[in-house]
C-alpha cells in the first residue's frame, strides 16, 4: 500500500514539524481523530474483500501506533522546549547589584528633642506629655493669668469652644503634673504648642516646645541656672558658651529671667545676621515658680519651692544646623529634610 505510506511519511512530517502543542494538537485530529484519514481507512476495510482485511488492517494499525508514538515523543520534547523557555525569561541574575530601600530619617526638630530629653533624662528628668487641646483654666488661670490679664495678647490662640483652645504654651502640664502628684519631682514636656501668627522666617502658628519643672523643698535661683547652663553648654558643645539671664516678666514665674546664649554664628563678635549684631541670642523663658501657682494646684508654698523655664527646640534646631527660616520645617521638601539623614 504505497498509499499508506505515503499518508505515514507526510503525518510524521507534519508531525516533527509541528511548532506547538495546539497545531500537534490539530494534526492528531486530522489523522487519528474520530474523522481523521487514518480513521476513515479503519472504517473502509469493510469495503475489502474478507481475505484482504486482516493485511489491510493490520497495516494501518501500525501506521496509527507510529503516529502515536511520534504524537507522544513530539509533544513531549515540545513541552520540554517551553520549560526551558520559561525558565529563561523568568531567570534571575543574581549577580546583578541588589536594589537599594531607601531609609527614611528623623526630622531634625525630632532630633533636637532628643538631644534635649537625653541630657535632661541624665541628670534625672523624667519625660511627661500633656494635651494640645487645652482648656483655659491650664493653659491660663492656673498659671496666673487671668482673664483679662494683658499676657493673653501675646498668646492669641486657635479656640474650640469657649473654654476649649489649642495650648499656647507648655506649661499647662507644669498644672497638670503638680495637680496630680505629690512634689518632689522633675519634668521635662515636649510637644507642639500654637498661635495665631503668620508664618514667616522666625514665625510658625505650629512650633514646639519643652517645659521644664522642677519642685522640692530646697531649689533656689542657683539650681535653674546651673542647671540652664549645663544644659545649653552640652547642647552646643561648648564648655566656655556665655550665657545670660536678663530679669523679665512671666506671670507664673517670679522672679523671672530670659535666657540669652552668646550667638552661636559669631560667637559674641556682632555684625551677624543670626544675632542681628547684638552678639546674643534669645533661647528660653525661666523663673522662679510662683507661690499662687503652687498654691492653686494645692502644693504648699511654704515648704515648697521649684523653678520652670520653657525652650524653644525649633529655635534651637535652626541655630544647631545652621537653618535660616523656620518655614523650611515644615515644607516637607525631601532635599531640605535628606540633608539631616
Ligand atoms: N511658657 C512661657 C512662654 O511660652 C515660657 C516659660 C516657661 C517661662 C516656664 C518661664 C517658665 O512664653
Amino acid at each position: 500500500m504505497p498509499e499508506l505510506e505515503q499518508l505515514q511519511r507526510a503525518a510524521l512530517k507534519a508531525i516533527e514539524e509541528s511548532p506547538d502543542v495546539s497545531v500537534l494538537d490539530q494534526h492528531r485530529v486530522d489523522y487519528l481523530g474520530k474523522k481523521g484519514s487514518l480513521t476513515e481507512r479503519l472504517k473502509m476495510l469493510g469495503q475489502l474483500p474478507a481475505a484482504e482485511r486482516p493485511t489491510a488492517g493490520a497495516a494501518i494499525n501500525r501506521v496509527k501506533a507510529v503516529l502515536q508514538a511520534a504524537i507522544a515523543g513530539r509533544r513531549q520534547s515540545l513541552e520540554q522546549a517551553g520549560l526551558e523557555d520559561k525558565q529563561k525569561a523568568e531567570a534571575i541574575d543574581v549577580t546583578l547589584p541588589g536594589r537599594q530601600v531607601e531609609l527614611g530619617s528623623l526630622h531634625p526638630v525630632t532630633k533636637v528633642l532628643e538631644r534635649i530629653e537625653q541630657f535632661f533624662a541624665s541628670i534625672g528628668y523624667e519625660v511627661v506629655e500633656g494635651p494640645e487641646i487645652e482648656d483655659d483654666y491650664h493653659n491660663f488661670e492656673a498659671l496666673n493669668i487671668p482673664r483679662h490679664h494683658p499676657a493673653r495678647a501675646m498668646h492669641d490662640t486657635f479656640y474650640l469652644s469657649d473654654s476649649l483652645l489649642l495650648r499656647t504654651h507648655t506649661s499647662p502640664v507644669q498644672v497638670r503634673v503638680m495637680e496630680a502628684r505629690k512634689p518632689p519631682y522633675r519634668i521635662i514636656c515636649p510637644g507642639r504648642v500654637f498661635r495665631v501668627d503668620t508664618p514667616d522666617p522666625s514665625h510658625l502658628p505650629m512650633f514646639h516646645q519643652v517645659e521644664g519643672l522642677l519642685i522640692d523643698e530646697s531649689s533656689s535661683f542657683a539650681d535653674l541656672k546651673g542647671t540652664i547652663v549645663e544644659f545649653l553648654r552640652v547642647f552646643f558643645e561648648n564648655n566656655d558658651l556665655q550665657v545670660r539671664f536678663r530679669p523679665s516678666y512671666f506671670p507664673f514665674t517670679e522672679p523671672s529671667a530670659e535666657v540669652d546664649v552668646q550667638c552661636v554664628n559669631c560667637l559674641g563678635e556682632g555684625h551677624c545676621r543670626v544675632c542681628g549684631s547684638t552678639g546674643w541670642l534669645e533661647i528660653m523663658g525661666s523663673g522662679m515658680v510662683h507661690p499662687n501657682v503652687l498654691e492653686m494646684s494645692g502644693i504648699d508654698s511654704e515648704k515648697y519651692t521649684g523653678f520652670a523655664f520653657g525652650m524653644g527646640p525649633d529655635r534651637l534646631a535652626m541655630l544647631r544646623y545652621g537653618v535660616s527660616d523656620l518655614r523650611y520645617f515644615i515644607d516637607n521638601d525631601l532635599r531640605f529634610l535628606e540633608q539631616f539623614s
